[in-house]
């Protein structure tokens, strides 16, 4: 890519050479106006949940919370670093945020738990499968296998050793995916149909099934869906 934007350079043209995922301190002021407009639709959450690779959407969203004054946390599912090196990729964006937001983040608000890898990126394991299939056929949501899958595994597994859940919502995360499903694809019945008992929305029918859970979940694409990437 450096070679190709040089010689661009070279032809008097302006390239931008944008590295994965668009993890750039510019970048990720788009997630940091996702969690902005996040705390204007609902302001009583706990933690954000998201799968975290190139690192670009943690630090957005933690820059949001800043500038919102949010104590929010925002816990990130390693998608294939161990722990060590995903917080450093989220961190190496965090100085040029600050520059750009005019408000610092604290290195300690990096939080990631990289249990859910398993054998490396895009490898599902058998938490990150059991996760689809309860996601698909209790609410109507198909999540992505390298992404979205990894984090709702680490969510429900949080969730079960009664971690992280302190008794207000807790908010899902998903960059685009493949999440347009309705309950009755997840339910093997035909689809096309969208029925009064159908939800108008991902967020709708996420929200109803798992506030039982004292959990919420929102999906958000401001810098652009993962399909491409998953
Ligand atoms: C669905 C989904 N979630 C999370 C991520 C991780 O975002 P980042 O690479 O900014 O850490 C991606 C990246 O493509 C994604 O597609």
């Amino acid at each position: 890519m450096k070679r190709v934007a040089q010689g661009s350079r070279a032809a008097g043209k302006r390239p931008y050479v944008m590295p994965v995922g668009g993890s750039t301190p510019l970048g990720a002021v788009g997630y940091a106006n996702a969690a902005m407009e996040l705390c204007e639709q609902m302001d009583d959450f706990d933690t954000i949940v998201l799968a975290t690779g190139s690192g670009g959407t943690q630090a957005g969203l933690l820059g949001g919370l800043a500038l919102e004054g949010s104590e929010a946390r925002v816990l990130g599912f390693s998608v294939g670093a161990p722990l060590e090196r995903q917080r450093g990729k989220v961190l190496d964006i965090l100085p040029g945020l600050a520059e750009l937001l005019g408000v610092e983040v604290p290195k300690d608000a990096v939080i990631v738990d990289d249990q859910s890898v398993g054998p490396g990126y895009g490898v599902p394991t058998p938490e990150v499968k059991e996760a689809l299939a309860m996601a698909a056929s209790l609410e109507g949501l198909y999540l992505d296998p390298v992404y979205t899958g990894k984090s709702m595994a680490g969510l429900i597994r949080h969730a079960r050793a009664g971690r992280g859940l302190h008794g207000r919502p807790e908010m899902g995360a998903g960059r685009g995916g493949v999440q347009h499903g309705d309950r009755r694809a997840a339910l093997g019945q035909p689809v096309g149909h969208v029925g009064a008992d159908a939800p108008r929305s991902d967020h709708e029918g996420v929200g109803a099934g798992l506030r039982g859970h004292r959990a919420g979940a929102a999906t958000c694409s401001a810098a652009g869906s993962g399909a491409g990437r998953a």
